[in-house]
């Protein structure tokens, strides 16, 4: 009986559609149907569309770039694996930590999220909850269970194995962007242009603020690197992967936001569920009912896919040395890497639990930036030092995007951790003592262990 037979971890390959999918249930979720409203009622007005329009613009840059490293290294150690060879052993390092950042604590912003919706969707069906059962400690909780439960949940299907968790990433995937086609076609004839008259009400600045925040909404992306060692054909799979889910996710973004703005007063859309509040003011309850559904799943395949991410740039990391070996393990059964992957679902849960998500948001979006930076960097480095290596993608002008994208990833990570009179923020702060702590333990460890592995680049 073969029922039950399992494909190997390596066996399982991505097609390109399949990556397409991936890529939209890492980067849609809790950006769009969360922040849309919070940074339009208190930095853009309806210039939402702008501060999407901005940050998606840099985001497709520094896409290009990705994808050209992407492909160029198909390996699933993702930005890790680029600055070791690019940078030396020291800036992997510390890309992996920034990493732990970026794809770590954005899975514990989005379960915080994925919490206020399903909290709001109970409540409005009647039942109250404790607050000191669904909100951290400093929004006057005491643990943020829901949270904790959909990370646990998560973790438990991405341990089962990469094709269960495929599947269900596919349904999740087409049942939120079902839920945004509901949301255009409901809110689309609701469309007033009388909500757009005081269009940027806030100043262009704000817009610029707005479009920093925003970022949080286009990161996921580089997950998608991640995969390269389970394509059929990594090379030109990855390439229509990152830039097509990002492109679409730029045009549903744009387009969600005009609408939102467009059928209801910027001002009321100040909570953590504007797209469903939307539709209720409209008169909408199926409608609203249907988004919040589909945000729900949204935000649960963004959880996957940094997990997922998470543990497979780990396990590469493990495979080269620079970790614990054990860390590299496959289960017996599932072949997952579960070590790597049960040390970050504790980690993803006790901050979800315990942590307000602003920070950990904030925090996450400025990791991104600075892998953006190093993919910008290494593109141009290897473009100079590398040139006989196939390049199955080449980013085109690559002199003058390549720079684009950092100057512009740089601007927007200033916006993050300076305020206006060019004080360091707290997050700030936090960031520049994580990559000083870790280069502290990279130090204390090269006195203990070496590293065995070399990456090699065939021309
Ligand atoms: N881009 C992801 C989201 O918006 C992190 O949820």
């Amino acid at each position: 009986m073969s029922f039950f037979k399992k494909k190997d971890f390596f066996e399982v390959k991505d097609s390109r559609s399949d990556l397409v999918l991936l890529g939209l249930g890492a980067i849609v979720g809790t950006g769009v149907f969360v922040l849309t409203g919070l940074v339009s009622a208190n930095y853009s007005g309806p210039a939402v569309t702008l501060s999407y329009l901005i940050a998606g613009v840099t985001c497709i840059f520094v896409a290009l770039v990705y994808t050209e490293l992407a492909t160029m290294l198909p390996t699933s150690g993702s930005i890790y694996t680029y600055s070791y060879v690019a940078f030396g052993e020291l800036s992997a390092w510390l890309m992996a930590s920034i990493l732990i950042i970026e794809l770590g604590f954005s899975s514990a912003t989005v379960a915080a999220g994925w919490s206020a919706y399903v909290v709001g969707i109970i409540e409005s069906a009647g039942i109250s909850l404790p607050v000191y059962l669904t909100k951290v400690p400093s929004d006057g909780g005491f643990i943020n269970l829901p949270a904790l439960f959909i990370t646990l949940f998560v973790g438990f299907v991405l341990y089962l194995g990469t094709r269960d968790s495929k599947r269900l990433n596919t349904i999740l995937v087409f049942v939120k962007m079902m839920a945004i086609f509901v949301f255009i076609v409901i809110a689309a004839p609701n469309f007033n242009i009388k909500h757009w008259r005081d269009f940027m009400p806030f100043g262009f600045n704000n817009v610029l603020v707005g479009s920093s925040i925003l970022f949080f909404s286009y990161t996921g992306f580089g997950s998608l690197a991640s995969t390269a060692e389970e394509c059929k054909n990594p090379k030109k799979d990855l390439t229509i992967g990152i830039i097509g889910s990002l492109v679409l996710a730029t045009t549903i973004y744009i387009i969600v936001a005009g609408l939102l703005t467009g059928i209801v007063d910027y001002k009321l859309l100040n909570n953590a569920q504007p797209l469903a509040l939307a539709l209720r003011e409209s008169n909408s309850n199926v409608g609203s009912a249907i988004v919040a559904v589909g945000a729900v799943a949204g935000m649960t395949t963004v959880i996957m896919m940094n997990l997922y991410a998470l543990s497979r740039i780990f396990y590469v990391i493990s495979r080269d040395g620079l970790l614990p070996k054990f860390m590299s393990k496959l289960h017996p059964k599932h072949d997952t890497p579960y070590f790597t992957l049960i040390i970050f679902v504790v980690m993803v849960s006790a901050l979800g639990c315990f942590c307000p998500y602003e920070i950990l948001g904030k925090l996450s979006s400025m990791a991104a930036l600075i892998d953006y930076l190093m993919v910008s960097m290494s593109v141009v480095l290897f473009r100079l030092t590398l040139k006989d290596v196939d390049r199955p993608f080449k980013c085109p002008m690559v002199f003058v995007v390549a720079p684009v994208a950092f100057f512009s990833s740089l601007y927007l990570l200033f916006k993050q951790i300076l305020d206006e009179e060019g004080k360091l923020l707290m997050s700030g702060k936090i960031i520049i003592m994580w990559i000083i702590f870790m280069a502290i333990l990279y130090i204390v460890r090269s006195l203990f262990l070496k590293s065995r592995n070399k990456i090699i680049l065939k021309a």
